[in-house]
C-alpha cells in the first residue's frame, strides 16, 4: 500500500530532487541575524546570504508578521482580476526610490522571470514604436541572468548555456569589462574603453534594425565575482544605446536593493537605463519575489500601441509575496541598512584586502557596497588560474561550510571554464567582529582547499 511503503522510508531516502544531489544537506532550523543553525545545533555564519539574497538579516519578526497577516486576509486572487493595497503599496515605494522616470512595476517570483519579462517587454516596447524587426537582446560574456531558456541566450555563463544551446534562440554576445582580465589584453590607461565600444561595434554587425536591447549586470555577480566597471563604462553604453534606438536593461536581480551601498547600482554614474530588473534582496529572501520595472512612457506607448502586455504568469503581482517586499522596504530603511551595508561594506573590503593583500593565490580582491569577491589563482603574476580538474572553489566551500561558515564559491571567472572565485556578501547588518570571524575562518578555508589541491590527486 502506498500508505504504508512511504512510512518505512527512512532520512537516508528523500524524494526530494536537488540541483546537488550528492553534497549532503543538513536540515536548516532556524535563522536569526548572519546566522543560520541546522537540526543538529550547528551554527552557520551566513556570509553570502546563500546566493547573495539576505540583505536584512534571518529571522526578521516584522517580515514574518507582514507576510502572516498578508496570508490570512487574502493569500491569492489573480493578477488579471484584482490588485491589492500591498502591491500598489510596494510599487509606489520602489517607483520613488527606482532611477526611472514614473516607473510601471511588473512583479514575479524569481529573477529568471524578471529578465524573460524585461525581455519580452524589450521586445514589445520595439513593436510599438513601429521597430517590428528589431529582437535581438544582446549580452554579455561573464554574466548571469537566469536559468530560464531566454535569460540562458542572453546570459553568457558557457558551463551553464552547452547542454541546452540548440533548444533556445541564441542572442549575440559582447566581451565583458574585466580590467583584471582585459579581454581585449589592454591596461586601464590605455584602455579607452574598448569593452563599451565593443557594444557599438556589436550593433552594427547585427544591424541595429535588429537589435532590440542591451542587458547586463551594472556590478558583475555570480560569474565573475564583484566586478565593479570603471566610472565611465556605463554612461558610455547608455551613450551608444541611445545613439541606435537600443533599449538598456540594467540587471539589478544581485546588486539592487542596497547590495552595493545605494538603493540601485546604476545611481552611481546618474544614468538612467529603460529597464531594471529586480529580484533576490526586493523581499531578503523571505518570499519568492522579483520585479521588471520600466520607464513609463515606454510602458504607456506600449499599451496606446497594443493594448495589453502579451505575457503571463499564475504568481504574477502575489499580495503575500508583495507583504513581504513591503515589509522589507521598511526595515532597510528603519534600520538605515543600506547606510550600513555602504559603510559597513567599506570595512569588509579593507579587511579582506589586509587579510588577502598578500596572500600567494588570491589575485585580485574587489567589490562595493556588501558584496565582495576574492578570485583565487595558481600564480599571481602570471594570473594562471588553479585547472578546472582541481575543482578549487568547490572544495573551499566544503571546507567553509565544514567549519560552520557560507561563502558563494564559483568557477569559471577565467575563461568560462576555469578560475575560481568566493564572494562574500554577508547580511547588512553584519557586525564588524562578525567579519573578523568570516574572515578567519574564510582564510583556514582557502588555505586548506590550496593545500589538498597542490598535494596533488588526493
Ligand atoms: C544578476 C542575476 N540575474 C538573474 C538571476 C536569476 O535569478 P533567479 O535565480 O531568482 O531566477 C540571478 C541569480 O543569481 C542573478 O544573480
Amino acid at each position: 500500500m502506498p500508505f504504508e511503503s512511504t512510512k518505512k522510508k527512512t532520512d537516508s531516502h528523500s524524494h526530494v530532487f536537488y540541483r546537488k544531489h550528492k553534497r549532503p544537506k543538513p536540515t536548516i532550523s532556524h535563522g536569526e541575524g548572519v546566522y543560520l543553525w541546522d537540526t543538529d545545533g550547528k551554527r552557520y555564519i551566513d556570509a553570502s546570504g546563500g546566493a547573495v539574497v539576505v540583505n536584512v538579516g534571518h529571522g526578521v519578526r516584522e517580515i514574518a508578521d507582514a507576510v502572516r497577516e498578508q496570508a490570512a486576509e487574502v493569500a491569492y486572487a489573480h493578477a488579471t482580476m484584482f490588485t491589492s493595497h500591498a502591491l500598489e503599496e510596494l510599487a509606489a515605494q520602489l517607483a520613488a526610490r527606482l532611477p526611472l522616470p514614473d516607473a510601471r512595476l511588473f512583479f514575479l517570483s524569481s529573477g529568471s522571470e524578471a529578465i524573460e519579462t524585461a525581455v519580452k517587454l524589450a521586445r514589445q516596447i520595439q513593436i510599438a514604436r513601429d521597430q517590428p524587426s528589431r529582437y535581438k537582446v544582446i549580452g554579455r560574456w561573464g554574466s548571469y541572468h537566469g536559468a530560464t531558456f531566454g535569460a540562458m541566450a542572453v546570459m553568457g555563463k558557457p558551463s551553464m548555456r552547452r547542454t541546452y544551446e540548440p533548444m533556445f534562440l541564441d542572442m549575440p554576445h559582447i566581451p565583458p569589462v574585466y580590467c583584471y582580465r582585459c579581454p581585449f589584453g589592454l591596461t586601464c590607461s590605455e584602455c579607452g574603453l574598448r569593452c563599451a565600444d565593443a557594444l557599438e561595434e556589436e550593433i552594427r554587425r547585427q544591424g541595429a534594425e535588429t537589435v532590440a536591447a542591451f542587458l547586463a549586470e551594472p556590478v558583475a555577480g555570480a560569474t565573475l565575482g564583484a566586478v565593479v566597471p570603471p566610472d565611465e563604462y556605463w554612461p558610455r553604453l547608455l551613450e551608444i544605446c541611445d545613439r541606435y534606438g537600443v533599449l538598456l536593461i540594467a540587471d539589478e536581480v544581485m546588486t539592487g536593493m542596497g547590495r552595493t551601498g545605494r538603493w540601485f547600482a546604476v545611481e552611481q554614474w546618474d544614468i538612467t537605463p529603460d529597464i531594471i530588473c529586480l529580484g533576490k534582496g526586493v523581499s531578503g529572501g523571505y518570499l519568492p519575489l522579483s520585479v521588471t520595472a520600466a520607464r513609463g512612457d515606454l510602458v504607456e506607448t506600449l499599451w496606446e500601441q497594443l493594448g495589453d502586455f502579451n505575457h503571463g504568469g499564475t504568481y504574477s503581482h502575489q499580495p503575500v509575496a508583495a507583504a513581504a517586499g513591503l515589509a522589507t522596504i521598511r526595515y532597510l530603511e528603519a534600520h538605515n541598512l543600506i547606510e550600513r551595508a555602504r559603510e559597513a561594506g567599506e570595512t569588509l573590503g579593507r579587511k579582506l584586502r589586509e587579510a588577502f593583500g598578500h596572500h600567494p593565490h588570491v589575485g585580485d580582491i574587489r567589490g562595493q557596497g556588501m558584496m565582495w569577491a576574492l578570485e583565487l589563482v595558481a600564480d599571481r603574476e602570471t594570473k594562471e588560474p588553479f585547472p578546472p580538474s582541481a575543482k578549487l572553489a568547490g572544495r573551499i566551500f566544503d571546507h567553509a561550510f565544514a567549519s560552520g561558515l557560507i561563502v558563494y564559491a564559483m568557477s569559471g571567472c577565467a575563461d568560462g571554464v576555469a578560475g575560481d572565485h568566493v564572494m562574500v556578501a554577508p547580511p547588512f547588518v553584519v557586525e564588524i567582529w562578525q567579519i573578523n570571524e568570516i574572515i578567519g575562518l574564510l582564510r583556514e578555508a582557502i588555505d586548506a582547499a590550496i593545500a589538498e589541491v597542490t598535494a596533488g590527486p588526493q
